[in-house]
């Protein structure tokens, strides 16, 4: 029915009118055939909301009052909860505030590997681990696309570093490509549905994605039969008849030269010409429909199509569930943390008064006022609000604890904002990281003005800290650092902070160190914290979220989606160089990427993958392992054939939740395999006292590598050691089975 609608559509079109809706109208907008019915497609960015509105033609936002929305966390954040019904309640979010505005389309989620912790984009994506990102990216689809909205995911594929990403070469084994950073986006196509992918800026092994016949055709729509919309990055478009030859449906890009984009003017003449086949133009056609359809933006169901609504007080609560969730308790010895109520209660009376001083908490740190919504590049929202740190202390605590604030240290002003967006630009080719161009004169100057601005901030906050009862350190990065088209060029955390945190901790043993950042840091202070909080840009509701963690209202229950190592020298990207070049970046390391390659090379990470710990305390028992009958190598790769099940004790007294890790290892294989590969987990929240039996399956598949002779998943017969945890570097119990 479907399709006979999509064929009756088509054929009242021309060429021209074809063409309009290939391409963008405006910067979010395609073309609209409006005598035939068809309406445009509105999209809009992105990953943690729904970005400001912009006129068509200018990047300059329009100012509106009306498009403050809900400011979501980022991936990241949702990662680190490793809860699979947090992303489907976070598309939910999505999808209904992108409907609320109107939008059909949102840019989101971005789903690129983390493969390197410099890459600038990081806090937008979500794990190294192909198998979390597949299992939080399908329910986020899912949740979006409820709303009557299409997801894109992006950026397909392999793109993992900004440094010069329009024209770099990523050149990536087949094996990496379908072990590592395909997964998720095979995933969203086959079990998340999603209505539309975005191909990435980068080459991929000689191709742009946008014009990939390998990657796009052969793999995306004749392997993965995927009927849904490609839509170009912004500007990732260079050709008119490869592309078109190219499984791309719509080119979108940041200049105001609309009629001449490749899909426009130079498509109808290709075609005109002989270059390019009406039916590749008419299949491009039949793909936006088809979602068009889908959304009910046009046919049969039109009239029901969701409304959606921003700005929700249900949308808010589930933004600060998530919140609170993803906040990852890196360390804490001697019970530093939880900070308890009793700790706060005012001192004795005074004798004569019967005044009780207040107990004074010394916040440190810019992080705990600075507001992160405004940036990173498209992902920047126009939030609602946006609660800090400090203000989330402040509105937990209330009046009767003297908190105290100092910036300790300075983050130098960004540009002037009245110039437009930096996406204007955004096409220029940028190939030299931060520091790769010689300081000036005058840049010199500014920095020894800074330097001595920063001692000034530092031995303000320390002496604050002296008086103090309590010291918490807010810091880490921002999107001066976090940021689209950028990567950090070490990871070394800017502005001296580690002066700063060290000498607080001379000063105070007990000072909590908590860092807001994106991607993961060096912490030469590491051994002399007792207490290390570590939080992903989180959203409108993270400094409440915050605060109810280090105050005990809420029990830390998140784990880290990816290894923090302890040297940027420690990680093979900064061994092997082969991360930010411009012109061409060979993934050397292949499929040993995080905590696989850290594994491999037996080298410590600073937290592994998976780490987090709690307040209370947990307890394992009783694993058991059921194989199915013939548990053989062979056979369908959905098939489940092992199930485990594990008794779950909450053995502390205050209620949590636990992740349980499964990961498999291969004991013999006649291909290199990792260690050990995570291939299921679960999330339990337990009570105190509270035993629950968890039960995780594994399909023939999760003890399958790529094959690059056969060109696909074989399991090998053999030995398998399956590692239960809730850490890589923490496992509790292993058991062996064995494959026929
Ligand atoms: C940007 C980003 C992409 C975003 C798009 C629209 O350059 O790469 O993630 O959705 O262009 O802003």
């Amino acid at each position: 029915m479907q399709e006979k609608l999509i064929e009756q559509i088509l054929e009242t079109l021309t060429l021209e009118e074809k063409s309009a809706m290939l391409h963008g109208a405006t910067f979010f907008r395609s073309g609209a055939v409006e005598g035939k019915g068809i309406p445009a497609v509105e999209t809009s960015d992105g990953p943690m909301g729904v970005r400001n509105e912009f006129p068509g033609d200018s990047w300059f936002p329009v100012g509106l009052s009306d498009d403050f929305v809900s400011y979501l966390p980022s991936n990241s954040a949702l990662a680190a909860t490793w809860n699979t019904e947090r992303a489907y309640e976070a598309g939910q979010v999505l999808g209904e505030e992108t409907r609320g505005r109107g939008k059909d389309v949102i840019l989101a989620p971005g789903i690129n590997v983390k493969r390197d912790p410099l890459c600038g984009r990081n806090f937008e994506y979500m794990s190294e681990d192909p198998f979390l990102i597949q299992e939080l990216t399908v329910p986020l689809i899912k949740g979006i696309q409820e709303a009557d909205v299409a997801a894109c995911v992006k950026h397909f594929a392999a793109n993992s570093q900004e440094t010069d990403r329009l024209w770099v070469d990523t050149v990536v084994d087949e094996r990496a490509l379908r072990e590592i950073y395909l997964p998720g986006f095979e995933a969203a196509v086959h079990r998340g549905g999603t209505y539309s992918l975005m191909n990435a800026y980068n080459k991929l092994n000689g191709e742009h994605c946008s014009e990939s016949k390998a990657l796009l055709n052969r793999i995306l729509r004749e392997e993965w039969g995927y009927d849904g919309t490609v839509i170009s990055d912004w500007g990732s478009v260079h050709t008119t008849v490869q592309a078109a030859e190219s499984a791309l449906d719509m080119e979108m890009s940041v200049t105001t030269n609309f009629d001449e984009y490749f899909f426009a003017k130079p498509l109808i003449e290709a075609v005109k010409a002989g270059e390019v086949s009406e039916e590749a133009v008419d299949e491009k056609v039949r793909n936006i429909l088809r979602m068009m359809l889908r959304l009910k933006m046009i046919g049969p169901k039109a009239g029901e199509r969701k409304q959606g609504a921003y700005n929700t007080p249900e949308h808010r609560e589930a933004i600060k569930a998530t919140a609170r969730e993803s906040v990852v308790l890196l360390k804490n010895e001697d019970g530093l943390l939880p900070i308890s109520p009793e700790r706060l209660e005012p001192g004795d009376p005074d004798a004569l008064t019967g005044y009780r001083k207040k107990k004074r908490i010394a916040v440190i740190g810019r992080n705990a006022e600075h507001m992160h919504s405004g940036g990173g590049g498209s992902a920047e929202i126009k939030a609602l609000y946006e609660i800090s740190p400090l203000l989330g202390l402040k509105m937990v605590l209330g009046g009767n604890v003297d908190i105290r604030y100092a910036p300790g240290y300075f983050i130098p002003g960004k540009k002037s904002v009245n110039e437009a967006n930096w996406q204007e630009t955004s096409l220029e080719r940028q190939v030299n990281r931060r520091t790769d161009r010689e300081e000036t004169e005058e840049e010199a100057r500014q920095r020894q003005e800074i330097e001595k601005h920063r001692e000034i901030l530092r031995e303000e906050a320390l002496a604050l800290a002296e008086t103090a009862d309590e010291v918490i350190f807010v810091g880490g990065l921002n999107h001066d650092y976090d940021v689209e088209g950028w990567d950090r060029d070490s990871m070394v955390l800017p502005y001296a902070q580690d002066i700063l945190i060290e000498e607080l901790l001379k000063i105070n043993p007990h000072t909590i160190v908590v860092m807001v950042a994106g991607s993961p840091v060096e912490m030469p202070w590491k051994d002399m914290a007792k207490a290390i909080v570590w939080n992903y840009y989180a959203g409108m509701e993270s400094g409440t979220a915050l605060a109810e963690v280090l105050l005990g209202r809420v029990c830390p229950c998140g784990k880290l989606p990816e290894t923090f190592p302890a040297l940027y020298s420690d990680t093979v990207t900064g061994r092997n160089g082969e991360f930010g070049k411009p012109e061409k970046v060979v993934y050397e390391e292949g499929i040993f990427v995080g905590y696989r390659y850290y594994e491999k090379e037996g080298v410590r990470p600073a937290f592994a993958f998976g780490h987090g710990l709690s307040y209370t305390t947990f307890s394992y028992d009783n694993l058991r392992v059921e194989t199915a009958r013939g548990c053989s190598a062979q056979g369908d790769l959905q098939e489940r054939i092992i199930k485990l099940s594990l008794d779950v004790t909450n053995t502390g007294s205050m209620a949590g939740a636990e992740i349980v890790q499964c990961y498999v290892g291969d004991v013999s294989c006649s291909v290199e395999r990792p260690a050990k590969e995570l291939k299921a987990f679960t999330k339990v929240f337990l009570e105190p006292g509270e035993t629950k039996t968890i039960d995780l399956e594994l399909s023939r598949g999760a003890f399958a590598f790529y094959d690059t002779e056969r060109h696909g998943f074989v399991a090998e017969p053999g030995e398998f050691v399956l590692s239960v945890g809730g850490a890589s570097d923490r496992i509790w119990k292993q058991e062996t089975v064995t494959l026929a």
